[in-house]
């Protein structure tokens, strides 16, 4: 890049992403996912050299937000230059893949990048730091679960990595009386063996190159002006320069870490000709502390930097002055990820030019004009002061995901008492998240002064700052009761750790706070997670060559870890190649009046605008449509695209075209308001056994209640992706696309382009990741892009961006379940009569297979004798909800135990009681009459049971809950019966094709998708595969999806083995001591095909509707899992203490990928009840759209112990769907420790459960004296700013107004009695 002085913009460079054309590198193993700093998938490391220290620092990245010219004199790392199959493959790399840390791979080159930045600047790490350098760092994984890629990390550390049960550094697998091993017997732990990995070696790093070193020493800096398309970038050489230069723009915004500023221009529009970038300068970049008590940390360095100086000056100084700078490194911890806080520097607080000072106080934080910074000004260094004896500081804060997620409400409070006192003499309560700016209780602050700290001063407190702090009912972001609490919530917990830091001062004077309240002082500390796998071994006897039964590698993982697997983006540019933008919707139901494409194709590098009317063919299509014509039925519809040189010129004139709407009504949003508008997709579909009505008359008690359980983001790491080639001849077209079913695809492309669908090709290598969500919104997404090629006659790019695919494709189907169960006293469930509704969205989809799939597996273990079951898609106006891992079945069984444990609590019975007395115990029928046997059922329940010392650790938990009044603990066992397969016969069939080449290769080509579930290295460990292609030496190829038939299983690949093997076998047994090249060699002298298919005709399953009846499911596959959290009931936090899961796994072809698909599918259901929110507004605009606002679990949410253990049976297997629900263990694991809470608390003992169980659900079901404080003094009472899918308040409004008038007293007395409040009567 030329300067504008012609200097040269030097980087050095191992990689970049490219994006277009004109790029110079070529180095793809970077990914792009999110594009907001929010993933890590595009982690690279920056290495620096520091010409004062003479040191170089290496730190991690996220290349989507690193502006190329603020690297100017950087060294980039990116994972090409830490290893590759063409040369080396570094330890690293090795350790991950063979760890099994990568499934899709999407994530795994950021995942390497993190770990190994961390290994350059500590290479013997302590586990801890590998924690942090993945989760708290944001490194995002949705297909493992994370444990194997923490066990990969942790196999640098020097300390043992082995299980450290009970922290002993010992695993117990080890004990020498072999009691364990016994009790396993023939059970194996081993997953990888750690002697096949390559020592690090770090003095073969690259070297940092010497002419930066010589560019850093240069004395002579001058000026860099960087000008480009539209922007100039300038970097000033010093202080005085960069005022210079900021008096000459001042509308110039600094760009420093650009965190803030480049999400900005990315994704709100932002604008700014001229940038200045003092990032680097020595006058910014230094951290002192002056010996009048001052800490001057100049504004230019990093925030990591900023943490390691605070870290250093803590352990320095006596406790007492540090108080503040430990309260900011608390902080500091939760902010972002390191790639984030490397790039960000420490907040910006004062200075100008003349040098003054700005007091960090309520005016400048809410940005009042007269304290705020004047457009010429920077500030240039921070003063962090030292506290004093009789001062207190504190940061708390409250957020969905306890690292790495904005906060719900955040606060920093600060008091000074009179010396030797508890007199307040000075007070400060600083609030964030609750308004658009930093809020100051400044008011209430003042009108404290010369209080004591005592319980009266509390309740005075939280009355007065609720009557300050005021959050409008429509506010941004919601919430709105629950942040209000928070205010109050935090307040206290401030309050209770001030009076404990006071006792220790003067225990004498000052008394200390209720044994009971100490667990709320702390948040949840942050653990390495350990935990055993355990799986059959195989049988000693078995021959060593063959595969079967052994946790081989997956087929790719070593092309995911040193990124030369190849995704759609990485494909290299085309000639003439266009790059595809959509124009979507911006109302939920609406007619087009008009479209306005003008000003968009006036636009640089545009080539046209596609719409309705260009599609050739059919564009509605099975009721799927393309292109929206006249009217628009979802916000986000594809209403047209923009084809274009670059996807920026793409994406800026997508943004030019002008839409006309007209509402149409009615506008249909919630499954409420379908109900009420009558408005479904498709009939009903029912089944039922025994007389239902009949038994409601004989029993014990009738219950009846609703539950909610809200969508889910499929949040596959590479986004719809699609690359588009039509050829000159016969209008044919090849698509490359990640898809699960490359067959609707074709049959759609086929439908739109009106062409046979012999023309339309797919091609579909790998996807990273899929989850559902490409099972058939590719096909809706492969006709807009191919109608964009047909009508240019170019190849079409279609990449969405993270924030376009959550918002077109949306996700797994709200649901809205009603039950009416009938039982006796004992617990025996007689009759259910249950109806599901979900909420479809605006086209067919896949939405009635999806309500086939809940009614059909409803029941899930229970043998209820009458039983009736409903259920409907409703027809809404919202984007298409789709296919999801599990479909339906995660939704539709949290219905099922929840009124399971509504039973139980109504008869006084613990779930687990419950559960097993209902349980199926014999050979049975289902009840749409299919037989089964539920023996493996049995066995994971019992094994679950026992092996997680459930009933022992269920009897700690109530004792650890008598001790502590705000947290409280719970454990939940869920059982599981998952039916495989689909009901529909033909969709169960299969088909391979096989060839022998002369050199004895062997190419497998089929119809299976590889997602990341490690398809083709089971297909080429099944044993006659493997056999007759020795995969070591001939490395069996398996080709890519191109057969158009819905499924492949191994068992097809197996048949055409065993077809070639029998043509064969006459060669073989002439010379049965030759090689196989030479077998083959005779074999094609002899005129003996080598080619076969394998077909499988699939299971003959079959569904009768009319009667309700039928052989739906060729086969079941069992589970139990058990789950133990620890609650926060003051801020709604909750910690996942540990899970065992029992998983029928018949005999696994290979326990690591079978362990793999179990973990990750068991934390992508734990994501889902817990932390993953979609939030839509009353108008239906997805306002959850990026990583920043839609949560999937991180490392720090797995569980801290976690044990798998894969039970042996004689069923088929298949466990990447089954697995989701067992992570509702913790929804109900959360349920038992709020119940534990509401009881101590004298409330009512039912109490709705929703799903997910977020942090806002948990705290507002916990209710005490906060809850009711907030509603009784909240201003207003209304409809909070954004409706979810459900509109779920835990507590009923019934039983809150009940509660009304009793609380207004309550409230106040418990203050005034900080005792541990007796329960309600
Ligand atoms: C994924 C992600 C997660 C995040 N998480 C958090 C979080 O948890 N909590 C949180 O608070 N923030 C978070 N942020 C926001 C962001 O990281 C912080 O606000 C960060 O401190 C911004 O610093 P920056 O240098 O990158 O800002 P930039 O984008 O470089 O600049 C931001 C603004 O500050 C001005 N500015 C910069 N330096 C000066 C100066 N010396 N004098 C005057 N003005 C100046 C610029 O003109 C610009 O307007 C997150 C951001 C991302 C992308
Ligand atoms: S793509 Fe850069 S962080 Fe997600
Ligand atoms: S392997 Fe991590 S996202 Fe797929």
């Amino acid at each position: 890049y030329k300067t504008q002085e012609n200097m040269l913009l030097v980087i050095s460079m191992q990689g970049g992403k490219c994006r277009n054309q004109s790029s110079l590198v070529r180095l793809t193993g970077t990914k792009y996912s999110c594009g907001g700093g929010g993933c890590g998938a595009c982690t690279v490391m920056v290495s620096r050299y520091n010409s004062t220290t003479k040191a170089i620092h290496h730190y991690p990245a996220t290349a989507c937000l690193v502006p190329i010219c603020s690297l100017y004199g950087a060294a980039v790392t990116t994972v090409e230059g830490v290893g590759s199959i063409k040369t080396r493959i570094h330890p690293v790399q090795e350790r991950l893949a063979k760890c099994h840390g990568t499934q899709c791979g999407f994530c795994s080159p950021g995942m390497v990048m993190s770990i190994y930045t961390l290994l350059r600047n500590h290479p013997e790490p302590a586990p801890e730091q590998i924690t942090k350098a993945l989760g708290v760092e944001r490194n995002l994984c949705h297909c493992t679960g994370y444990r194997p890629i923490v066990e990969s990390g942790k196999t640098f550390c020097v300390e043992s990595t082995v299980c450290e049960l009970k922290g002993s550094g010992k695993c117990c697998m080890d004990q020498e009386d072999g009691s364990l091993v016994n009790r396993w017997e023939k059970m194996c732990t081993k997953l990888y063996d750690e002697d096949e990995f390559q020592p690090l070696d770090p003095s073969q790093e690259p070297i940092f190159p010497p002419e930066l070193i010589r560019m850093a020493e240069d004395p002579n800096k001058r000026r860099l002006t960087f000008q480009g398309e539209r922007t100039t970038w300038i970097t000033p050489a010093t202080l005085n320069d960069l005022l210079e230069l900021k008096a000459n723009f001042p509308k110039a915004p600094l760009v420093m870490g650009n965190t803030e500023l480049g999400p900005s221009i990315k994704f709100k529009n932002e604008f700014h000709p001229v940038f200045i970038s003092p990032l680097g300068l020595p006058e910014l970049h230094f951290v002192n502390t002056t010996d009048d008590g001052k800490g001057d940390n100049r504004c230019g360095i990093q925030l990591a930097q900023l943490n390691d100086a605070l870290h250093f000056i803590v352990s320095e100084q006596p406790k007492e002055k540090t108080k503040t700078y430990r309260a900011l490194l608390k902080h500091l911890r939760t902010l972002a990820g390191a790639q984030i806080r490397n790039m960000a520097p420490a907040p910006s607080f004062h200075h100008t030019s003349h040098l003054s000072l700005i007091p960090l106080n309520g005016p400048f934080l809410e940005r009042s004009p007269e304290a705020d910074l004047k457009s010429e000004e920077i500030v240039s260094s921070v003063y962090i002061p030292y506290s004093t004896q009789w001062h207190f500081v504190f940061g708390l804060r409250m957020a969905q995901r306890q690292e790495n997620a904005f906060a719900i409400v955040n606060a920093g409070m600060s008091v000074k008492f009179e010396d030797g006192t508890n007199t307040i003499k000075k007070l400060q309560m600083f609030y964030g998240s609750v308004g658009p700016t930093t809020v100051s209780a400044s008011q209430t602050c003042k009108q404290l002064i010369g209080r004591q700290w005592d319980d009266q001063m509390l309740s005075d407190a939280c009355r007065w700052v609720l009557d300050e702090i005021y959050i409008p009912p429509a506010a941004e972001g919601g919430m709105v009761e629950y942040r209000r609490t928070l205010i109050i919530s935090l307040l206290f917990k401030f309050y209770l750790k001030v009076r404990r830091g006071l006792n220790q001062m003067d225990p004498q004077k000052f008394p200390d706070i209720p044994e009971k309240f100490m667990s709320a002082l702390e948040d949840f500390p942050i653990e390495t997670p350990q935990g055993i796998q355990m799986f059959q071994c195989v049988d000693p006897h078995q021959p060593p060559q063959d595969p079967v039964g052994h946790p081989v590698m997956h087929q790719s993982a070593i092309k995911h870890t040193t990124g030369e697997a190849v995704y759609i983006d990485d494909m290299p540019c085309i000639d003439q190649e266009l790059f595809l933008a959509p124009i979507t919707s911006t109302r939920a139901h609406a007619k087009i009046i008009s479209i306005d494409i003008s000003e968009a194709l006036a636009l640089p590098g545009v080539v046209d605008v596609i719409t309705a009317e260009d599609v050739p063919g059919d564009n509605n299509y099975q009721g799927e449509i393309f292109y929206a014509q006249n009217e628009v039925i979802c916000v986000g519809q594809i209403v047209g695209t923009v084809a274009a040189d670059t996807y920026a010129h793409a994406r800026e004139a997508a943004k030019k075209v002008k839409i006309a709407y007209e509402d149409i009504e009615p506008r249909i949003i919630t499954i409420e308001q379908a109900l009420k508008h009558n408005s479904f997709l498709f009939d009903e579909k029912k089944i039922e056994q025994g007389n239902v009505e009949q038994a409601f008359k004989y029993v014990d008690q009738i219950i009846e209640g609703e539950v909610h359980v809200e969508g889910q983001e499929h949040f596959y790491m590479e986004t719809s992706s699609i690359l588009a080639l039509p050829k000159e001849e016969d209008k044919e077209m090849v698509l490359h696309l990640g898809t699960q079913y490359p067959t609707r695809v074709q049959e759609y492309v086929a439908a739109a382009l009106n062409v046979p669908r012999n023309r339309i090709a797919c091609r579909m290598k790998r996807t990273g990741g899929a989850f559902g969500g490409k099972v058939a919104k590719p096909a809706v997404l492969g006709a807009v892009s191919a109608v964009a090629a047909n009508k240019t006659g170019r190849p079409i790019r279609f990449i969405l961006e993270r924030g376009d695919d959550m918002l077109i494709t949306a996700g797994r189907h709200p649901l809205l379940g009603k039950y009416k169960i009938g039982f006796m006293n004992n617990g025996v469930i007689k009759a259910a009569d249950v109806e599901y509704y979900v909420n479809g969205g605006c086209t067919p989809d896949e939405s009635e297979m999806v309500v086939e799939f809940i009614v059909l597996k409803s029941e899930n273990a229970y043998y209820i004798p009458n039983f009736r079951c409903r259920g409907r898609a409703c027809k809404t106006n919202l984007p298409s909800n789709t296919a999801f891992r599990g479909f339906g079945f995660p939704q539709g069984t949290v219905v099922v135990e929840a009124y399971i444990t509504a039973v139980a609590s109504q008869c006084n019975l613990p779930p687990e009681e419950v559960k097993e007395i209902n349980m199926y115990k014999r050979i049975s029928k289902t009840a749409f009459k299919q037989t089964f046997n539920p023996e493996p059922l049995r066995r994971c329940w019992k094994e679950c049971l026992e092996k997680s010392s459930f009933y022992t650790r269920k009897l700690a938990a109530e004792e650890f809950n008598k001790k502590n009044y705000w947290k409280k603990r719970g454990l939940a066992i869920v059982p599981m019966k998952f039916c495989i397969g689909i009901p529909t016969a033909y969709y169960n069939q299969a088909a391979t094709l096989v060839h022998i080449y002369l050199d004895g290769s062997v190419l497998v080509t089929h119809g299976g998708c590889e997602l990341g579930q490690g398809l083709y290295t089971k297909m080429i460990q099944v044993r006659s595969v493997s056999v007759f292609s020795n995969i070591e030496e001939y490395a069996c190829y398996i080709q890519l999806n191109n057969f158009f038939l819905r499924n492949a299983i191994t068992l097809n690949a197996q048949n055409a083995c065993q077809t070639l093997m029998a043509r064969l076998h006459p060669i073989i047994r002439k010379n049965p001591k030759g090689k196989w090249e030479d077998w083959i060699a005779k074999a094609f002298e002899k005129s003996i095909s080598l080619s076969a298919t394998g077909y499988f005709k699939g299971y003959q399953t079959n569904m009768d509707w009319e009667k309700g009846e039928g052989n739906a499911y060729p086969y079941y596959v069992y589970g139990a899992a058990c789950s133990e959290v620890e609650v926060n009931c003051l801020t709604g936090a909750h910690k996942l203490l540990r899970t065992d899961i029992f998983m029928d796994a018949a005999f696994s072809i290979n326990p690591a990928l079978d362990i793999g698909q179990v973990e990750g599918a068991f934390i992508q259901g734990m994501g889902f009840y817990t932390i993953e929110e979609l939030k839509y507004s009353p108008e239906g605009v997805l306002y959850s759209r990026s990583p920043d606002d839609y949560k999937i679990p991180t490392v720090t949410e797995i569980p801290e112990e976690f044990y798998v253990t894969l039970v042996r049976s004689q069923n088929p297997i298949g466990l990447g769907e089954a697995g989701m629900f067992l992570g509702s263990s913790v929804l109900f694991a959360i349920y038992d420790a709020v119940a534990a809470a509401r009881r101590e608390r004298g409330l009512a003992k039912t109490f709705v459960l929703s799903s997910p169980a977020t942090p806002e659900m948990i705290r507002m079901t916990c209710v005490d004296q906060f809850t009711d404080m907030e509603r009784l003094f909240s201003k207003e009472k209304g409809s909070p700013g954004h409706v979810s899918y459900s509109i779920f308040f835990c507590v009923s409004y019934s039983e809150r107004r009940q509660r009304e008038t009793e609380s207004v007293f309550k409230c106040l007395d418990s203050f005034n009695n900080l005792d541990c409040p007796e329960p309600n009567p």
